[in-house]
């Protein structure tokens, strides 16, 4: 699978550069939520996807087909009939466009789509459209729950419709209740897993991320310059190919996404995050975090005073975790080795000492340091001694290499 590219002189380096360069087409019915939709095409514009956009008669009611065509540059869609040119352009979209989204979709549209009604572009575009659709709901908490919205549902479903869950707040109605739109960031990284060969598709994968921090009384910490940055591009990688991912995140790394099939578990201490990954079914970790090696001896309750003498910190040692963590048939472990000299021959020693598969091996500090950078520059040593050299990139096209190099990878044999 080729690495996702970036765009924009590299602005866009996250997860959504997987849209780069891809032509979707999004379906915009008329709910009040039609005024997210051009929000939407922002996002997907500026991740240098190719947009065209279909309104429904309903939806120009909300907002108009101009804006669109301002956002994205392409022609944007609305009647079947507008258009006196020879090409059939319902069918001429269907075969150009690589992934349909549906944002929002209403009750009316979704009952439409389900018994495959074609009487407006909209629907008949989607007819003769054969690509991954999705479609993100967006109406009244009780149309939706309506036993015939619910089987509408169940039927797209069936079909292989991958539907957004509604969030759950206050509605345009002014009732609270589920029916809000998904977010923007949900329905674009669905749309980007839509469009990505789903080759961790029934792995468990348990990723770890960022610095630990560990408490001498209950308001001062040490902790280290672990951004948790190369951990979640990891977990949206991996999330993004199929996987089911448990992210677990010191204190500073930010939320992903609410997803389905990713979990967030945030930890405070090198001690919580042991305690998270034994609670965690997975069979393949990746432990990017930079855990804490060493604690506070003594925690303090409450703050010490700045007028007692400065306290003397003794420090015990932190669980390794990687060390600490049983190995199972069926599992692969990488680690990650910072390092700030004799880089290869540590990283070796540390893929011996701690039983691992893979060591993603990186600069600690320094100028070219890993540690709160936006890109990094890995060396990838196998258990069988092979190492490969990647030149510097975004944490997110690591991640993906980091990944090509898992799924290369044969389960343990032996515990
Ligand atoms: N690691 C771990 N438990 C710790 C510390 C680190 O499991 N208490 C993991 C890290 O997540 C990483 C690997 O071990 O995957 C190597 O971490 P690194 O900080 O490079 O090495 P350390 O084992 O801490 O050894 P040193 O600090 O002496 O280099």
């Amino acid at each position: 699978m080729s690495a996702p590219s970036n765009n924009e002189a590299g602005a866009w380096t996250g997860p959504l550069s997987i849209l780069a360069g891809r032509r979707l087409a999004l379906v915009v019915t008329g709910g009040v939520a039609a005024y997210k939709a051009a929000e939407l095409t922002r996002v997907w514009t500026r991740a240098g996807a190719r947009v065209r956009a279909i309104l429904t008669e309903n939806a120009v009611r909300f907002i108009t087909p101009l804006t669109f065509e301002a956002l994205t540059g392409e022609p944007a869609y609305l009647s079947m009939w507008s258009r006196p040119q020879y090409n059939i352009e319902h069918i001429e979209l269907a075969a150009w466009a690589e992934a349909a989204t549906v944002a929002p979709a209403t009750a009316n549209f979704l009952a439409k789509m389900a018994h495959g009604l074609a009487d407006d572009f909209a629907s008949t575009f989607l007819l003769a459209f054969s690509g991954p659709t999705l479609a993100a709901p967006a109406m009244n908490n009780r149309m939706l729950s309506a036993p015939a919205t619910r089987n509408n549902l169940k039927t797209l479903t069936q079909r292989g419709v991958t539907l957004l869950k509604p969030d759950t707040g206050l509605l345009a109605c002014g009732e609270v209740g589920a029916g809000r739109l998904a977010e923007i960031d949900v329905i674009t990284l669905t749309t980007a897993r839509a469009l990505t060969p789903q080759d961790f598709a029934g792995r468990a994968v348990a990723v770890s991320a960022g610095s630990t921090w560990e408490s001498w009384d209950d308001i001062r910490f040490l902790a280290n310059r672990s951004t948790g940055r190369m951990g979640r591009e990891l977990a949206l990688a991996a999330w993004l190919r199929g996987a089911r991912v448990t992210l677990i995140a010191g204190p500073t790394v930010p939320e992903p996404p609410t997803l389905p099939n990713l979990i967030f578990i945030r930890v405070e201490s090198t001690c919580d995050l042991l305690a998270a990954l034994k609670g965690t079914d997975f069979d393949t970790l990746i432990m990017a975090a930079a855990p804490a090696d060493f604690r506070p001896a003594h925690r303090v309750t409450g703050k010490v005073k700045k007028k007692v003498n400065p306290p003397a910190l003794t420090l015990a040692t932190n669980p390794d975790i990687l060390k600490t963590l049983p190995r199972w048939v069926g599992e692969v472990v990488v680690g990650f080795a910072a390092e700030d000299d004799d880089l290869v021959n540590r990283a070796r020693a540390k893929l011996a000492d701690k039983n691992l598969d893979l060591v993603v091996a990186n600069q600690a500090g320094g100028p070219g340091g890993a540690f709160g950078s936006p890109n990094n520059h890995i060396r990838l040593i196998f258990r069988d001694g092979t190492v490969t050299e990647l030149s510097p990139r975004p944490k997110f096209a690591v991640a993906w290499a980091i990944l090509e190099a898992v799924a290369t990878l044969h389960p343990r044999t032996t515990n």
